[in-house]
């Protein structure tokens, strides 16, 4: 996997805003009005996982796919869904994308050989993709299809939901929920068997709990209460003395390591277990509408600041309504000072795709290597305030201008 640092990622200090959603209100939703729009989430079979990529990791357990199967993947990507793939022994063979990351048949088709068992395809950053070539090519070869939904929860294309084309669809629901981790793996085809998963035990309940206020602590989301919270995480110093045990090792193929485990690492703790129900509950208390208008009225706010410029441009310049973006892509042309001067002030920013695995080069897929390098994502999710998207946009502003 490709390791050589463009920077030194230590000298960023914290960002000043949640690059995720935390929680921002304890207001119960008690109201009927939660349905939830149609996609991932409304799939007949669901389980809740610990994130995006131990669904993955099910997903190729529940598919038959092991040790010597080979599976295509999009070559722009994110190591954290390479991860489980390793773990189960499973090759990734990467195709190449269209510059607006559809995909192409005849890409695939030059890239099957009888050990291809499956394919992985993405929903990119809130933005549905019609996948029914896609679904008839993986009929026509005897693949399984895998939906990944990570960025997009919801919507659907060509009157289908997304999640509900592939055999199985993952998601990450942290990414769009105020839960310190969550995601899901669901099917609308396949019953899931969730009999063998483990139960989260009492006590990673309530440090899910915990981190979670913890966190919208840090943030100054729950201000009143302050001094409870801090009698919390005194208590929490005093019971999660956890025990270290082995069950919690990374068992990440990079062990270079251990202290510091990559990002995109995987615990055995979490390997076939199910996620907290305090992750769950807190989607449920989710005010879907607010999610879903708040990430739309901050993504326009980006794009009427950012789409005419010439020194970069949203990687999708139209949202049309139904749309639930999960963050803003946006192409930077001189990508790296912008990037290094909002991060010493503490912009948050995520960057999907900044490290390829080796296998990836402009050979395989120019585009992914040319977005991995100069597509920025800034958050757009519903705990940040107007005023702190303009925050976020100004200092943008500022950074391109000075590095145009
Ligand atoms: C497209 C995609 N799939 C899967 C994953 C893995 O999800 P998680 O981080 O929830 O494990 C990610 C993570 O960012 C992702 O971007």
């Amino acid at each position: 996997m490709t390791t050589t640092a463009r920077y030194d990622a230590a000298q960023f200090p914290k960002p000043s805003l949640p690059a995720l959603p935390v929680l921002s209100s304890l207001k119960l939703n008690r109201t009927a009005s939660n349905t939830i729009p149609a996609g991932v989430l409304t799939c007949d079979h669901r389980v809740h996982v610990y994130s995006g990529r131990y669904a993955i990791f099910l997903a190729l357990q529940c598919a038959n796919i092991n040790t010597g199967d080979r599976i295509l993947v999009p070559a722009y990507h994110c190591l954290a869904m390479i991860e489980p793939l390793r773990l189960s022994g499973v090759e990734p063979i990467y195709y190449p994308l269209n510059a607006d990351l559809s995909v192409t048949v005849t890409a695939l088709a030059e890239r099957i050989d009888q050990n291809v068992k499956a394919i992985i395809v993405v929903h990119y950053f809130g933005f549905p993709q019609n996948f029914q070539a896609i679904r008839h090519f993986a009929d026509q070869h005897h693949l399984i299809m895998l939906e990944d939904c990570a960025h997009t929860c919801f919507g659907q294309t060509a009157g289908i939901a997304v999640g509900h084309l592939g055999d199985y669809a993952i998601a990450s629901t942290m990414k769009f929920y105020p839960s310190v981790h969550g995601g899901i793996l669901a099917s609308a085809q396949h019953e899931i068997e969730t009999d063998s998963l483990k139960k989260p035990s009492f006590a990673v309940e309530v440090k899910t709990l915990i981190n979670s206020l913890e966190l919208a602590h840090q943030y100054g989301r729950l201000a009143y209460f302050g001094q409870l919270l801090k009698m919390i995480a005194w208590l929490k110093l005093l019971v999660f003395k956890l025990k270290s045990t082995n069950a919690n090792k990374v068992v990440s193929v990079n062990k270079t390591n251990q202290n510091h485990p990559p990002e995109y690492a995987m615990t055995p703790t979490w390997l076939n277990c199910q996620a907290s129900r305090i992750s769950q509950f807190l989607m449920q208390q989710t005010r879907i509408t607010d999610l879903m208008q708040i990430r739309q009225a901050h993504y326009d706010q980006f794009l009427a600041a950012l789409q005419n410029r010439r020194d970069c441009h949203p990687l999708y310049p139209i949202r049309t309504p139904e749309i639930v973006p999960q963050v803003f892509p946006l192409y930077v042309n001189n990508c790296l000072p912008v990037f290094v001067q909002l991060k010493q002030q503490g912009v948050p920013i995520i960057r999907f795709g900044e490290f390829l695995d080796q296998a990836v080069t402009t050979k395989t897929c120019q585009v992914s290597v040319d977005y991995s390098e100069h597509v920025l994502q800034f958050p757009c999710h519903q705990s940040l305030s107007g005023n702190e998207i303009d925050w976020i946009i100004r200092s943008l502003v500022c950074a391109l201008d000075e590095n145009s």
